[in-house]
């Protein structure tokens, strides 16, 4: 899995295989690239659904990875 922080935006997951996300009662389970919100606005958590970019959100780019790689 490799996770990216976008510039201004959200952190982008490449999973390497599918992935499934718990929201209260809900489940979401996604194989493709998907984007987490880390701005905090999203209505759509914890996926980004756009709003960090009418809330102007700021933060740099980076990338994370596993100890392992
Ligand atoms: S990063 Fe896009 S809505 Fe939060």
């Amino acid at each position: 899995m490799k996770i990216t922080s976008t510039p201004n935006g959200p952190n982008r997951v490449d999973p390497d295989e599918p992935v499934t996300l718990s929201a209260g009662e809900k489940e979401k389970t996604l194989a493709s690239p998907f984007y987490l919100c880390r701005c905090g606005l999203s209505k759509n958590k914890p996926l980004c659904d756009g709003s960090h970019l009418a809330g102007k959100f700021e933060a740099p780019p980076s990338e994370i990875r596993p100890r392992n790689q």
